[in-house]
């Protein structure tokens, strides 16, 4: 595995882009100390400073269909999960689709962006970012974000919980190309919030409140909206 690290990028998701386009093994992963242009789902920035946190982007080329791509989100938030607390002993939630909670704190997300012709997956792109050390935030998302150190009070050793990180996802990654995602589903619902929770799924087109009664087997919440129908969503932002 190859693993390329900047002391600065803008972000690691260009980063990976750029070596993507120029033919770089599958696996390839790119770690920043800082980002100067991090970025968040849905056109959001991703506050980077250096030092304090893990920044990094995995090059993939899976063998998928295109609809079949937003289950790699939720691959990665079990290894993210499974090895923040193989390395900390710190018990992280997952809340669907890409949001990893501390104590109901964004303590990490996941932004997976594509490659795609209209058949064919060409490569994915998963970042990640994790809030490792920080000890204080920017006042925009001062209420909403979190980090280990920050609840614990002590400091975490990066590249450790990189390397659990990677170590996850390697078999994790395997067993969801060979078996399916229906494989690891459990290993999901085991560490998800969002389940069973009222919560209300903002899509660009609309607003559904309701119950989140699962994921089916395909990684696509269900939510069940207060006039009793179900809603396949793929794709949303969650409040809960
Ligand atoms: C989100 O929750 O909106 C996703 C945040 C993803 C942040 C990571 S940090 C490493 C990689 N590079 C970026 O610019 N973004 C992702």
């Amino acid at each position: 595995q190859h693993i390329n690290y900047e002391e600065s990028a803008v972000s690691t998701q260009i980063s990976a882009h750029k070596l993507d386009a120029e033919g770089a093994l599958a696996g390839t992963v790119v770690v920043a100390n800082e980002q100067t242009g991090g970025r968040g789902r849905l056109g959001r920035s991703w506050y980077s400073p250096p030092d304090t946190g893990i920044w990094m982007s995995m090059i993939l080329r899976p063998e998928v269909e295109l609809r079949e791509a937003p289950q790699i989100t939720l691959v990665t938030a079990i290894a993210v999960v499974r090895g923040i607390e193989k390395a900390t002993d710190i018990e992280v939630d997952i809340k669907w689709p890409n949001d990893l909670l501390l104590c109901g704190k964004k303590i990490a997300g996941i932004l997976t962006e594509m490659q795609a012709d209209p058949d064919r997956v060409n490569s994915v792109i998963v970042g990640i970012g994790i809030n490792v050390n920080q000890t204080s935030f920017p006042e925009d998302v001062k209420g909403v974000a979190t980090s280990l150190s920050a609840m614990t009070g002590k400091i975490y050793h990066r590249a450790a919980i990189i390397a659990e990180i990677l170590n996850e996802f390697q078999w994790l990654y395997d067993t969801y190309l060979t078996k399916g995602f229906s494989f690891l589903k459990p290993l999901w619902e085991a560490r998800a919030v969002t389940i069973g929770k009222k919560i209300i799924a903002r899509t660009p087109k609309e607003s559904i409140e309701g119950i989140a009664e699962g994921i089916d087997e395909e990684g696509v919440l269900l939510l069940r909206d207060n006039n009793n129908k179900l809603h396949r969503i793929y794709s949303a932002d969650i409040d809960l």
